[in-house]
């Protein structure tokens, strides 16, 4: 079967593929340099693209701006030429730590032609998450807006290499001593400006993720990772000259980046951005004016559009769209069902990590879609499902295991920073094992199952228990802590805290509110705990450790496994 578009059919794109297509498509094809800042713009404009718009902007003010790619590489230019001009170096850190603003993802693209790596930091982040991610990566300047610059400014003393915060919006006013206004509206252009000679291995983007142990860790990817995400761009989101594509994701996760940012004008494609919160009525509005046609989201913004039901989607005129895909969390049959029903298109589900860069398994256009799977490996990627002992690939089907890759794919991770040990914990026997459980059937599809550790996806996004307890036991009242994914009909699971407090301390249904906000606070709304629970002591292993899986078995009416390591037991 032919697939909608020039993209050719699943089967013959894995026997003839190669990943020096999306090389010769990208023009770097036996080149050494590769920059994922340039070939976002500048060449984009080479190709004669320069006048097409490259994004249309609004946010939930109903404020608009339009970016063609040419005024995108003059904006680029200008942020890498101020930072430039500050003094940072190739290879230093720079975060951006900003609403989805268009200086957000011209920043991006502008700290890449510099040769800085972008350090991408949710907005909503408290003060103790960016410390905690700006103390690990020793960053050097931090781009931001009026409204979180506070933040920043409670930590700087405590992060001895921050030179430089560069306020977008402020003016010699608003700003305090050691800070930059800048704007860019009232800039002076740069027409030229002498792109880092960055190659596939330079590193690109620090992306930090949780893990179950330790702190956040930092994936890093470097300037070659473009090869990939521009490839499944093309494939798997089925990104054509004419589409209107709107990735609702936030820069500060790494959809936001790899589908959001880089392969979205790696292909050259008008992208829509909305800086606001989710709303279906709003959402199904802007699909309406902007025409959207190609559309990635995730599954717990489809259950809210489902919640909000089928008549609304009635009231907007929807169809243009024409290929929807889903990413971050198990996609249920059930959606895919729904969006046939009201869109007349199904959602494509497609599986990925912020480790892995780009899409691993998906739904590829064209391709028989099996309600609930994830479909299959992309073209050049080879995934398997390991024995959950013996991590060897499984020959029976219907088996749960482990989802395993084979390493050397473009957007690989290269190590987390300063933690290569971890790094090469997540090998076996020649295989990157991704952290999730699946099963395989018969056609080679894989069926999600759940997280093989411990951190906890809450609407798509990952929240790792041990910065939640971290914080938690530096509120007064807390003596330990455990936290723990619960079910939610929206979010797919939300964080509970199970809490052992200090002598003297008492539950209360104030204690419980003062500890939410406490979390919220210094992490972000998404670490929150929705539920708290009072107890008196903590399932332990013999050595201490906490079995958070004993309560989150509970939690999910699940069987509890094997208990005979339990101390309290
Ligand atoms: O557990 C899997 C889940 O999200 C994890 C990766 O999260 P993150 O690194 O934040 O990247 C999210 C965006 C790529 C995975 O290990 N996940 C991601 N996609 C799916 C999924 N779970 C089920 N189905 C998916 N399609």
């Amino acid at each position: 079967m032919v697939a909608p578009g020039n993209i050719g059919s699943y089967e013959s794109r894995v026997r003839d593929f190669c990943w020096s297509i999306a090389e010769e498509e990208l023009g770097i094809a036996g080149k050494n340099q590769v920059n994922i800042g340039y070939l976002c713009t500048d060449r984009n404009c080479r190709r004669g693209l320069g006048g097409k718009t490259a994004m249309y902007w609004e946010n939930s003010n109903g404020q608009t701006k339009t970016y063609t790619f040419d005024q995108l590489r003059l904006a680029t230019n200008t942020y890498a030429q101020l930072l430039k001009d500050l003094g940072v170096k190739p290879g230093d850190r720079v975060c951006l730590f900003m609403d989805r603003v268009p200086d957000l993802y011209i920043a991006f693209l502008g700290i890449l032609k510099l040769g800085g790596i972008v350090q991408p930091l949710f907005s909503a982040f408290g003060e103790e998450a960016l410390e905690t991610r700006m103390a690990d990566a020793e960053t050097t300047a931090a781009i931001t807006q009026m409204k979180h610059v506070r933040k920043l400014r409670r930590i700087r003393e405590k992060l001895p290499t921050l030179k430089h915060i560069i306020v977008v919006d402020g003016n010699a006013d608003t700003i305090k001593e050691g800070e930059v206004a800048f704007n860019l509206d009232n800039a002076k252009s740069v027409e030229h400006f002498d792109v880092y000679p960055s190659e596939r291995e330079t590193p690109s983007v620090l992306h930090y993720t949780s893990g179950t142990t330790g702190k956040p860790k930092g994936a890093l990817h470097v300037h070659g990772s473009i090869v990939s995400q521009h490839l499944t761009s093309r494939w798997v989101l089925d990104l054509q000259p004419d589409d209107i594509y709107w990735c609702t994701a936030d820069p500060g996760w790494v959809t936001g980046t790899s589908y959001g940012i880089i392969g979205a004008w790696s292909t050259g494609t008008t992208q829509f951005v909305f800086d606001g919160g989710f709303s279906s009525e709003v959402w199904y509005r802007l699909i309406d004016k902007y025409k959207v046609t190609v559309w990635y989201s995730a599954p717990t913004a489809i259950r809210m559009l489902m919640r909000d039901g089928d008549e609304l989607v009635k009231k907007f005129k929807l169809t243009t769209l024409r290929h929807l895909v889903s990413v971050g969390e198990p996609l249920a049959a059930e959606c895919v069902l729904w969006s046939q029903k009201v869109f007349g298109k199904a959602f494509h589900d497609s599986y990925w990590q912020t480790e892995t860069g780009c899409i691993l398994i998906s739904n590829y256009p064209g391709m028989k879609i099996k309600p609930g799977s994830m479909g299959r490996p992309f073209p050049g990627i080879t995934a398997t499902v390991l024995d959950l002992k013996t991590h060897q690939p499984l020959s029976e089907t219907g088996k749960v295991g482990l989802i395993a890759i084979k390493p050397g794919w473009p957007s690989m991770m290269r190590t987390y920073w300063n933690n290569s040990a971890t790094y090469y914990g997540k090998f076996k026997n020649g295989w990157y094992i991704c952290g999730d459980r699946a099963s395989l059937d018969a056609d080679g599809y894989f069926w999600f199952v759940g997280r093989d550790d411990d951190v906890i996806n809450t609407g798509g996004h990952l929240v790792g228990p041990f910065e939640i307890e971290s914080a938690l036991i530096e509120h007064g009242a807390v003596a330990e802590s455990a936290a723990v994914g619960t079910p939610d009909p929206v979010n797919m699971e939300v964080v509970k805290a199970f809490i052992v407090l200090k002598p003297g301390h008492v539950p209360s249904d104030d204690l419980e509110l003062d500890i939410m906000n406490f979390i919220r606070k210094r992490l972000s709304p998404l670490a929150m705990p929705q539920h708290i629970e009072f107890v008196e002591s903590l399932p332990k292993t013999r050595s201490g450790k906490i079995l958070r899986r004993v309560l989150r078995a509970k939690e999910w009416n699940e069987p509890v496994g094997d208990l005979s390591t339990l101390e309290n037991d």
